[in-house]
């Protein structure tokens, strides 16, 4: 379906998501026919300037992204280019709402997309409504697309729910997380629905636990100020991780429509247990990545990072033991783990099954040597998904060796370079929320995580330290060891099932 006419508003034009995903995304999805000709593009930003000012831009970022010299001339981009235009002023004077009025005039479908620091998303929202512009009427849309991060914490995400919703209603608002825009990620509820192999067996009596890690072999680098007041829990906990961790634990909702599943997402992130603070204490560490090599530099601390407090608790690796407590969950521990300046860009979800109730096999000690079933949903970078099972090693005893059946997205598919932005937008101009974050489930999230949060800030003590390009601190194994489990080696899916 195409979408229909919408001028995008972004505020924060000239900041670098606009020209790092939402420009690029706008130009795959023309060329993918999925937007067309009426697309119009709005940039607000604090630099002054003109339409062709903020056109120039552009060029020269898109010009760069080719790596060709001169660019190759692309009509995608010259076309969308016409249909750019530029304004600028201060987000919290009314001057700019004015203006953004006269541009829109009343009839045109609009999506306010705040690619801006978060300190000015309620105020915008307050603004764009006290100038009219967020009224619908008459099949006139008005949507207000907002990016991470939502809140600091649950009383702060309460408040921008609250500050937000008195404004505009919960069908015009769109929170985005780029987690969901990931292929893998829209895979996940195919993969359990669409299979009754796997999803009869998604419950406590055959899964043992599961794991969710989001690795990254990036340190914290020029993002010092905002990682700072951040850390690893709230940049990657209650968002992204949430996200996967909901689409592996929800039921099946009733229909594929947005409430429909939203509905059982929220459901899921509520049922998530909220710890005392002692339980809080021995249910997740942190971990800040120490000097050391890293891809053949040498990576300062973190606390020498510039723009990070030489004496800061800020955590770069967070790992969580968490249950959902529901009738499928009950007892199942989910294990999530995220950090910076680790071993390998990884984003992986695996379950592991129960082992089996009983090993008739001639070896004594077989049973202990039976690898439980693994499933290993890889979500980046290598998309993929693979079984591992036992089977009979060829000879006259009875040995087992665990075999993988695999997939690969690149093995099977021509997948197209994407930004993970094109679905989110295309959804947005169609007004489809599936995709997106919802008040109540935002907030399950944040509770969650909360007691962690409580009891870091008032810890005195420091992160447990681990060397750049490990898996973090020694305390994130005996966080999972304790539980006579292990954390799954990364990236070891046995693809190809090499001898
Ligand atoms: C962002 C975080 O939301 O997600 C970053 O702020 C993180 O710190 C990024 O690096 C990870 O996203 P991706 O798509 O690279 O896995």
């Amino acid at each position: 379906v195409p979408t229909p006419p919408v001028t995008l508003v972004i505020f924060g034009a000239t900041g670098d998501l606009t020209r790092r995903l939402l420009v690029p995304a706008i130009i795959n999805l023309t060329r993918s026919r999925l937007v067309g000709e009426d697309l119009h593009i709005l940039g607000i930003g604090i630099e002054p300037g003109d339409d062709e000012f903020l056109r120039g831009r552009l060029d020269q970022f898109l010009s760069h992204l080719s790596g060709e010299e001169p660019p190759v001339k692309d009509e995608t981009w010259e076309s969308l280019r016409r249909r750019i235009s530029y304004t600028s002023g201060d987000f919290t004077k009314d001057d700019i709402f004015v203006e953004i009025g006269k541009r829109l005039g009343p009839h045109a479908n609009a999506a306010f997309y705040l690619a801006v620091p978060p300190s000015f998303f309620g105020t915008i929202v307050e603004k764009l409504a006290a100038h009219g512009l967020t009224n619908e009427s008459d099949g006139v849309f008005r949507r207000v697309a907002i990016e991470k991060p939502f809140g600091t914490d649950l009383a702060s995400a309460q408040a921008l729910n609250a500050q937000i919703l008195a404004q505009v209603g919960e069908g015009q608002v769109y929170r985005l997380d780029h987690f969901l825009g990931k292929e893998t990620v829209q895979n996940l509820m195919t993969a359990r629905f669409a299979n009754m192999m796997i999803e009869s067996l998604w419950n406590s009596r055959y899964i043992d636990h599961v794991q969710i890690t989001a690795a990254e072999i990036v340190d914290v680098g020029s993002r010092g100020k905002f990682y700072d007041a951040t850390g690893a829990l709230r940049d990657m906990v209650p968002n992204h991780l949430f996200q996967l961790l909901a689409m592996i634990a929800m039921e099946p909702p009733n229909s594929f429509d947005a409430e429909a599943i939203r509905n059982e997402k929220s459901k899921v992130l509520k049922a998530l247990r909220v710890y005392t603070p002692d339980e809080a204490k021995t249910h997740g560490v942190r971990g800040a990545y120490a000097a050391g090599p890293l891809n053949g530099a040498q990576l300062p601390a973190y606390r020498d990072t510039k723009d990070v407090s030489p004496d800061s608790r800020t955590e770069t690796f967070v790992a969580l033991k968490l249950y959902a407590d529901t009738w499928r969950w009950a007892g199942v521990p989910f294990y999530l783990r995220t950090g910076k300046a680790l071993t390998a860009r990884d984003t992986e979800i695996v379950i592991t099954f129960q082992p089996v109730p009983f090993a008739q096999f001639r070896e004594t000690d077989v049973k202990r040597r039976l690898p439980p079933n693994r499933l290993v949903i890889q979500v980046q970078p290598d998309e993929g998904m693979s079984m591992e099972i036992s089977i009979k090693s060829p000879g006259l005893s009875v040995d087992t060796v665990p075999v993988s059946l695999d997939f690969r997205y690149s093995d099977k598919f021509d997948i197209a370079k994407t930004t993970g932005y094109e679905s989110l937008l295309y959804d947005l101009f169609i007004g489809d929320q599936t995709l997106f974050q919802r008040a109540d489930g935002i907030e399950a999230g944040w509770a969650a995580v909360q007691p962690f949060l409580d009891i870091w800030a008032k810890d005195e003590s420091v992160p447990d330290a681990y060397a750049p390009g490990s898996m973090g601190p020694a305390s994130a194994d005996e966080l999972i060891q304790r539980d006579r489990r292990q954390w799954h080696e990364l990236g070891v899916i046995l693809h190809g099932n090499d001898k």
